[in-house]
């Protein structure tokens, strides 16, 4: 069976005091609701990782990511956090990889595989965001890139380790822009990673693993993109800052 899964990414917003009030109001929104067996994982910046992991430890199905970690084990890297660091503030989860540190960070494929490596050496799990850029979609060169992107920062793992991953889908067109990728793209994408890993890794792990679909999901169309079949939840910006829309993403698995 495969993990449903709503991860809030908050990426750069929230002080300490918005943050614990946002969850203290997830809290609330979890606790009036019937008990699912999402999985719930909240992604806020380094800062909130202690508090938040505090206030929510022991709590079932709810779990911490961060957004990003170092590739070293440790050193004379001013400004960076190392994935050890994550692991001793309670963080089970980390965001590697995702379009915006692509981008504006210049992370590359080769650099992506060192800090799943580091991670997963650690003990995290990586929530490993992959997707194609607007004119590289135009071009039809999508399916290209997300192969290029699982072969060269994926591809070398164990078939144990990649087991234990989380990939999410990205399309960077989609991301915070409104312009959510349609049900039949996202499937058709899904299923197409699908495919690849059961290439290299065999079917019961590709039928195994789960694929979050991130870029403009909110709580208007989250049900009809997680009821795709190769869809197994959600990596939300966004929409994952207000409670209220955050809660109903989770329930749309209801
Ligand atoms: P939005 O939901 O704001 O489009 O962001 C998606 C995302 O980048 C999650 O990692």
């Amino acid at each position: 069976m495969r993990k449903k899964i709503v991860a809030g990414n908050w990426k750069m917003n929230n002080t300490i005091n918005e943050g614990l009030l946002l969850v203290d109001e997830i809290l609330k929104g979890l606790s009036e609701n019937q008990e699912s067996d999402v999985l719930k994982i909240i992604a806020p910046s380094f800062i909130h990782l202690n508090s938040i992991s505090n206030k929510i430890s022991g709590i079932k199905n709810l779990e911490l990511a961060a957004q990003d970690c170092h590739q070293a084990e440790l050193g004379a890297y001013t400004g960076e956090v190392s994935a050890k660091m994550l692991v001793s503030t309670g963080c089970k989860y980390v965001i590697i990889g995702h379009s915006e540190r692509r981008q504006y960070f210049l992370e590359s494929n080769e650099l992506l595989a060192k800090k799943v490596d580091t991670a997963m050496a650690n003990g995290l799990i990586p929530i490993f965001c992959i997707g194609e850029n607007l004119s590289q979609r135009n071009i039809n060169q999508h399916f290209d890139v997300i192969k290029e992107q699982l072969q060269k920062s994926l591809f070398h793992l164990s078939a144990n380790d990649f087991s234990k991953l989380i990939v999410a889908y990205e399309p960077v067109w989609a991301i915070g822009t409104g312009n959510t990728a349609s049900s039949e793209q996202v499937q058709e994408i899904h299923s197409f990673i699908r495919l690849e890993v059961e290439k290299k890794y065999g079917v019961e792990i590709s039928s195994r693993f789960s694929i979050l679909y991130g870029g403009s999901c909110n709580a208007q169309n989250a049900k009809e993109l997680f009821a795709c079949a190769d869809v197994d939840g959600g990596l939300i910006g966004g929409a994952s800052l207000k409670a209220v829309d955050f809660i109903k993403i989770i329930n749309s698995f209801l």
